[in-house]
């Protein structure tokens, strides 16, 4: 099977030049940190492009909608690339659907998602010319018809449903099992259903949606959600006589962080689902199918790296040795929120053989800001600079001034060109919301 850009750890294009030093992009990595400075996080647009051709390659016979999910990276940038690319995006928030619009991007070439869609994101989502909703719950289906109602237009819908599919990725990022937050459960379709077609007229129901988790490296659960929706597909149509069309199948295909992990190719993906779609729609009588999915952290993940600057160190007396850098939980929560491993080096190769086993940490107040525990690692000094493979889902989206602290650059390379996506936040950003009220003055 083919391999695809989510079964490496490192960026395509990341190679060490003749003098050993790391190179991604076709761009020196210390020669980025001196122009752009520390942490800096960088994005290698082969690898972006890489995968995202993969997926179209491996889904070509399909009617498919590859809509990439925002939540994993979401800057104008991104949706340039993915407009190029021929991706749609999948939204949650009126701020995701905000930077897609400013950026010039089709508006109808979005599912706008989430499990508590306020009145105002709707009407904001609406107006910007969004056509298709996964609605989640009762409310909001109720708020939905009844702004459509109000603007006399009928909107397309899909059902998002709790399939019940378990999928063995971290507790956290698990959302297709019963018992979840998100969704209808499978008990409550007939209700919702009812509801679409005897009173909500200006919901015009389309299909289902399903997304099971995130970081998955089975095949067999993607097979499991296109039996359980052309199933339900099947039921409605029987019980309710509504024909449904489009099956949402959402996101999860994981990633390499570490050698361990064993992600799926792309293609095994393609083959499993589009076996699945021909199996169950002849099956359960189910035609003229429109599939989406909603792949995030595998097209943008390995693609990013992050860089930090070492600093201090200290050597406990018969304990850990530490060596702290200029970054850490608030550009990359993930290891203290999900206890998620990472593969680090050394930018530039001198020592690689003088190794000592050591954590590293990040700059915050915090006991848990440790991004990478107990690693064998080339003796470092203060200014050397560690590349973070596979920071580029979930990070930078995640990011936050814990501590004031700026947010670092983004910096996209391309055939040894780097320019800027995101600047450094600077000061009179950080305050810029800050007011002193009256009472204080
Ligand atoms: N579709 C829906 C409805 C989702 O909820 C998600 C992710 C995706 C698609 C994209 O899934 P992906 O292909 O990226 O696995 N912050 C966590 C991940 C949370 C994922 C939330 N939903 C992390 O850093 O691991």
């Amino acid at each position: 099977m083919t391999v695809t850009a989510n079964q490496n750890v490192r960026p395509l294009t990341c190679k060490r030049d003749a003098n050993g030093d790391l190179t991604v992009g076709g761009c020196k990595i210390s020669d980025l940190v001196k122009k752009f400075g520390s942490p800096l996080y960088i994005y290698d647009y082969e690898t972006i492009h890489s995968i995202v051709t993969d997926f179209k390659k491996a889904f070509k016979d399909t009617d498919i909608h590859m809509m990439f999910a925002a939540k994993a990276f979401m800057t104008q940038a991104i949706c340039k690339i993915m407009q190029k690319e021929g991706f749609g995006l999948d939204c949650v928030s009126s701020g995701e659907l905000y930077t897609a619009y400013i950026s010039g991007f089709d508006m109808k070439n979005i599912v706008f998602n989430g499990n508590n869609k306020t009145e105002n994101e709707i009407r904001q989502a609406i107006d910007w010319g969004v056509e298709l909703f996964s609605v989640d719950n009762f409310l909001e289906a109720e708020l939905l018809n009844k702004i459509c109602a109000e603007k006399n237009i009928k909107i397309n819908v899909l059902l998002r449903i709790t399939p019940g599919i378990e999928c063995h990725t971290h507790e956290y990022i698990q959302t297709g099992q019963n018992d979840s937050k998100f969704g209808f459960d499978l008990e409550q379709v007939d209700e919702i259903v009812s509801l679409i077609k005897n009173k909500y007229k200006n919901l015009n129901l389309k299909g289902l949606h399903a997304h099971l988790g995130s970081q998955i490296f089975e095949t067999q659960v993607y097979n499991d959600a296109v039996k359980v929706l052309l199933l339900e597909a099947k039921r409605i149509k029987d019980t309710h006589g509504i024909e449904l069309e489009t099956f949402n199948i959402g996101g999860g295909a994981g990633i390499k962080y570490t050698e361990a992990d064993k992600p799926v190719s792309i293609y095994e993906i393609g083959e499993v689902v589009k076996n699945a779609l021909a199996k169950y729609s002849r099956e359960y009588g189910i035609k003229n199918l429109h599939i989406y999915m909603e792949p995030g952290r595998c097209i943008v993940g390995t693609a990013g790296i992050t860089v930090y600057t070492v600093g201090s160190s200290k050597q406990v007396p018969n304990g850990r040795k530490y060596i702290a850098v200029d970054g850490g939980m608030a550009d990359n929560i993930r290891p203290a929120l999900y206890q998620a491993d990472y593969t680090a080096e050394l930018v530039s190769q001198k020592n690689t053989k003088d190794t000592e086993k050591v954590t590293i940490v990040g700059r915050y107040c915090e006991s848990g800001d440790i991004l990478l525990k107990d690693t064998d690692f080339p003796k470092t000094e203060p200014d050397d600079l560690i590349c973070f493979y596979d920071t580029g889902a979930y990070c930078y989206s995640m990011s936050s001034n814990y501590n004031r602290v700026l947010k670092p650059a983004v910096v996209l390379v391309k055939d040894g060109e780097a320019q800027i996506i995101v600047k450094r936040q600077t000061f009179e950003q950080l305050i810029e919301s800050d007011t002193i009220p009256e009472m204080l003055l």
